[in-house]
């Protein structure tokens, strides 16, 4: 394919985005791209007709494309945002550096780590940014929690617990932990660092279908934290609540909560042997105060857009970059291995 992308982008110039793919989370994109100061949407493709009119009706002045590969080779494009699903996204992702854009994918990366290798090699090649939408890095909870933890304030992180469950939407091409845990993941990456060494998961599918729609998976670390994730579409109730345990103090992440998100409680035990007898191990709960920090409620993906349009201009790696996305898709794809061998551990 031509390259056409403009040699390079100045500070005055626009940042001309595409979003292939205007079904339930490409609009939110094309809506927060189209707030972020310098940047411009100038097309959207989408193969269904309904959704291109969609967009039609809401921006008059994006062209709109039916075929993704036709927008890609747009010389009025600086950028290409895929919101397409998973298997779609290396074809796409490679198209369009191939043709000399910019790309940033939606959540998770690619369907394999070896799909993740060859456009993480393609972008360095072209010298073009590759992005990852970890929406859920870019919220002011999560960057609350990094920042607690990097200050050293909750100590060295024990554990990472997260629950995410909800009734529906059932996906028919990838399974529940595809689908739901590629955020907690990408948090867990964020705040343990990291040291992943292996993966264990559990699950079912009850519908009749080979795709689970509850699993439990654990991942262990080098430095002997632990990681678990409770993932289901078929729970009655939403909940999305996250504990860290550090040596110092604990954090509880409710993203159901209007305010107060986070709580940071300073509690925990101080153990001490006995030296009289130095067989018993004395154990002394600590319970201190509650509090829960101001949180920035700026919408998450206003910031995934505007750290894209920033990386491009500055020429600098996006906080969620391609090997960012790569380690989540490195978890998912353990997990799917031993989600067939009832659990097995699988090393990454
Ligand atoms: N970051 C988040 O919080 C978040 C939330 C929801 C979905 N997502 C991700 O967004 C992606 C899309 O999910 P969705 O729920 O919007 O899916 P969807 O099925 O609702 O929409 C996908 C759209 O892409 C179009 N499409 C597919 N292949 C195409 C192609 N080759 N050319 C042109 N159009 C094509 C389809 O016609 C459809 O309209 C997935 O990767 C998903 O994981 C991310």
């Amino acid at each position: 394919m031509k390259f056409t992308r403009r040699c390079f982008i100045t500070a005055s110039d626009k940042v001309r985005v595409g979003v292939i793919g205007a079904g339930y989370w490409g609009p939110n994109l094309i809506r927060n791209f189209s707030l972020v100061p310098g940047v411009a949407v100038t097309g959207v493709a989408d193969a269904k007709p309904d959704r291109r009119n969609f967009i039609g009706a809401r921006y008059p002045t994006i062209r709109l494309f039916e075929s993704a590969q036709e927008m890609i080779g747009w010389d009025r494009i600086d950028a290409v945002v895929i919101a397409t699903p998973v298997n779609t996204h290396f074809p796409l992702a490679k198209m369009a550096l191939e043709a000399g854009k910019h790309v940033m994918l939606e959540k998770p990366m690619c369907a394999s780590v070896a799909e993740c290798d060859q456009l993480i090699a393609l972008a360095e090649k072209t010298g073009r940014i590759l992005m990852v939408d970890h929406t859920f890095l870019y919220t002011g909870a999560v960057r609350k929690i990094c920042d607690m933890v990097r200050s050293g304030e909750i100590g060295d992180v024990l554990y990472f617990d997260s629950v995410r469950v909800n009734l529906g939407l059932f996906q028919h091409d990838v399974n529940v932990l595809w689908d739901l845990a590629p955020h907690d993941v990408s948090i867990m990456d964020a705040v343990m660092g990291e040291g992943a060494q292996a993966v264990s998961a559990l699950g079912r599918a009850h519908l009749g279908t080979k795709v689970e729609n509850i699993a439990y998976m654990t991942v262990m670390f080098a430095h002997g934290a632990i990681a678990h994730f409770h993932v289901n579409w078929l729970a009655p109730v939403k909940v999305r609540t996250t504990l860290i345990g550090g040596s110092k103090k604990m954090i509880v992440y409710d993203d159901t909560q209007p305010s107060e998100k986070v709580k940071i409680y300073d509690k925990g035990v101080d153990v001490a042997t006995d030296i009289e007898q130095v067989h018993r191990t004395m154990v002394q709960y600590r319970t201190g105060d509650m509090h829960a920090p101001k949180i920035d409620d700026t919408e998450a993906l206003f910031a995934v857009a505007k750290e894209f349009a920033d990386s491009i201009r500055e020429k600098r790696n996006p906080l969620t970059d391609a090997h960012s996305g790569r380690r989540v898709v490195a978890v998912l794809e353990a997990a799917n291995k031993s989600l067939a061998s009832e659990g097995r551990l699988v090393r990454l």
